[in-house]
């Protein structure tokens, strides 16, 4: 028997670093998924076409399985397969979705019936040796799926609406540690922390707005918070000379608004783009040399299943 789960990757709508100090975000499931097998072996062996086999999620994903192995009572003798459609370091989530699809994977193989809350919270212990204080919600987006309204330590909030919103996600091509971009913002907030606080509640405020644009359709106003909170995340001092010249050129192609996505110092931007205009937008952007691709919301969080 082999146990199967599948998690999506997240894109950070609004409040990305300020949801660490405790504002609000916005968050969106997307539809790159991981994909993690679990099957029988006669010991704990991360098999031969798992892309984690290099990677600096190895050793968290590692912990993951000891600890659940120690608080649920099984030995850890499988083979792990993991396969990712997220590329790493670029600010969607990867590593969030590949620690949630391990949790769910093992409690499938183990019958261990354990519900979303539970997964995220199994797959939190790999993100904090990834990331050191993270707020939570790549874990929480790649668990619960959807769009979330989120702050630190308090239920999220899901935001439904009718109908499905397209966005651009254009890929910078440098990957970057979310890690280091933490403590740069906790560094920011500590030198500067009356400006900081000012920020950060407009973040908040902006997560809110977005929430009411993006459920009422009005992709027009959600784009400009998009670019007004890019312009926060420059301040803080996450984005780069590349990320900003993405973003201008995206708007000066008629985007509604864009901005990093993520940790920033690298990964991805996202836009938010007139009907009818992805494919064209995500052509000129080829042209550039860079990946970009349309991602529909929203998108159902992870799931397990077992297979012969
Ligand atoms: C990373 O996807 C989002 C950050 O806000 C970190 C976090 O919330 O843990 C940069």
């Amino acid at each position: 028997m082999k146990a199967v789960a599948q998690a999506p990757a997240k894109a950070i709508i609004t409040g990305e670093h300020f949801v660490v100090h405790g504002s609000l975000a916005l968050a969106a499931a997307v539809e790159q998924v991981v994909r993690v097998e679990v099957q029988d072996s006669k010991h704990l062996e991360f098999g031969a076409q798992s892309q984690l086999r290099r990677s600096s999620f190895l050793r968290p994903s590692v912990d993951i399985v000891k600890r659940m192995a120690r608080k649920f009572g099984f030995s850890p003798m499988f083979m792990i397969n993991i396969k990712s459609e997220v590329p790493t370091g670029a600010g969607l989530g990867s590593s969030a979705a590949v620690m949630v699809a391990l949790t769910s994977a093992i409690s499938e193989y183990e019958s261990l019936h354990l519900g979303a809350r539970e997964i995220i919270e199994e797959a939190m212990v790999g993100e904090r040796s990834v990331h050191g204080r993270p707020s939570g919600i790549d874990a929480a987006v790649s668990g619960l799926g959807g769009v979330l309204l989120y702050r630190r330590d308090v239920e999220p909030r899901r935001i439904t609406f009718g109908g499905r919103r397209k966005f651009v996600i254009v890929l910078s091509g440098r990957s970057r540690r979310t890690k280091r971009l933490i403590q740069k913002v906790t560094q920011f907030r500590a030198d500067f922390p009356g400006l900081y606080s000012g920020l950060a509640d407009s973040v908040s405020e902006m997560g809110e707005s977005a929430v009411e644009r993006l459920v009422s359709g009005d992709m027009e106003g959600l784009g400009r918070l998009l670019t007004l909170n890019h312009a926060a995340l420059k301040t803080i001092g996450v984005s780069t000379p590349q990320l900003d010249e993405m973003v201008d050129h995206l708007l000066s192609l008629g985007c509604y608004g864009a901005k990093l996505t993520g940790a920033g110092g690298g990964g991805s931007v996202l836009a938010v783009v007139p009907e009818g205009k992805e494919k064209s937008i995500i052509s000129e952007v080829k042209e550039r040399g860079l990946e970009a691709f349309v991602s529909v919301i929203p998108v159902e969080g992870v799931r397990s299943w077992q297979e012969p």
